[in-house]
C-alpha cells in the first residue's frame, strides 16, 4: 500500500492540438490540505475533474490508494472522492429530495435526524429541510450542495471555486465546515481557489501556469 492517498503520475491532457495539462505529477497524502491556484485557463479545472474521474487525462495515471483509479469501480470511488464545483447544481423540488438522495443512490433509509444536525452545522434550521430549492438564495443552494456531498463523509474533497460567488458570511459559513472536516477527521482537501484564507490554510500550494505544476510552499 502506497503512503499516499493520492499519486498523479505525469498526467497531461490533450484537447484537439492544444496540450491543456502538460505531465503533472504530484502526491497528496490523507489529511493534507491542498491549494490549487493560477490564472485563468492554467488548466485547474481539467485537473479537478480528471482526479475526479469525471474526465479521463489522455496520458499519465492516478492512483488512489495505491490503485489506478480507471481499475476503481467508478460508483464507489465517486463516493470516496467527492467533486464540489462553484455552481452546484441542485435538483427537483425541495431540500429535503436534494438531501434523500444520497441515500437512494446507497439504498439506505433517510436519515432526517441526522440531514437536520448537517443543515444546522451550515446554518440552516429544520424549516429549511421542505422548502422549494426555488426559493434558496445562491448561499443557501451552495450550502445544501456541501451538505448532500458530506452526508456519507468522503475521504477526499475536490472544491472547485466553491466560494467564490459567495459573500463574506458565507464563506465563513463553508469554510468553518470544512476545517472542521480537515482538522478533526482528516477529510483530504484539494481547492481551487484564488480565496486568501483558502490559500492561508492550506499545508501546501499549488500553482498552475499554461497546464503546468510550480510548486510554491
Ligand atoms: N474538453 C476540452 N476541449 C477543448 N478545450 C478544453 C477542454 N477542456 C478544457 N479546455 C480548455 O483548457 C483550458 C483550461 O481550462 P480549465 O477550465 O481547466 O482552466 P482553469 O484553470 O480552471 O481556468 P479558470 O480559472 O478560468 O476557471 C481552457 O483554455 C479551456 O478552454
Ligand atoms: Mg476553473
Amino acid at each position: 500500500m502506497s503512503e499516499y492517498q493520492l499519486k498523479i503520475e505525469s498526467v497531461s491532457f490533450q484537447a484537439d492540438e492544444q496540450l491543456i495539462l502538460d505531465s503533472l505529477s504530484f502526491n497528496v497524502r490523507k489529511g493534507e490540505r491542498l491549494t490549487i491556484t493560477g490564472p485563468s485557463g492554467g488548466g485547474k479545472s481539467t485537473l479537478l475533474k480528471i482526479i475526479a474521474s469525471i474526465v479521463d487525462p489522455t496520458q499519465g495515471k492516478i492512483y488512489f490508494n495505491g490503485k489506478d483509479i480507471q481499475e476503481n469501480d467508478p460508483l464507489a470511488y465517486r463516493q470516496k472522492v467527492a467533486y464540489f464545483f462553484q455552481n452546484a447544481t441542485l435538483f427537483d423540488q425541495t431540500v429535503r429530495d436534494n438531501v434523500s438522495f444520497p441515500y437512494e443512490i446507497r439504498d439506505e433509509e433517510f436519515d432526517e435526524e441526522k440531514c437536520v444536525r448537517m443543515l444546522e452545522r451550515v446554518k440552516l434550521d429544520r424549516s429549511y429541510l421542505d422548502k422549494p430549492i426555488k426559493d434558496l438564495s445562491g448561499g443557501e443552494k451552495q450550502r445544501v450542495a456541501l451538505v448532500r456531498n458530506l452526508l456519507f463523509q468522503p475521504e477526499v474533497l475536490l472544491l472547485d471555486e466553491v466560494t467564490s460567488s459567495l459573500d463574506a458570511e458565507n464563506k465563513e459559513i463553508i469554510y468553518s465546515m470544512l476545517d472542521e472536516l480537515n482538522e478533526e477527521e482528516a477529510v483530504t482537501i484539494l481547492a481551487v481557489t484564488h480565496d486568501e484564507r483558502e490559500i492561508n490554510k492550506a499545508d501546501r500550494v499549488l500553482t498552475i501556469t499554461n497546464g503546468r505544476l510550480e510548486d510554491s510552499e
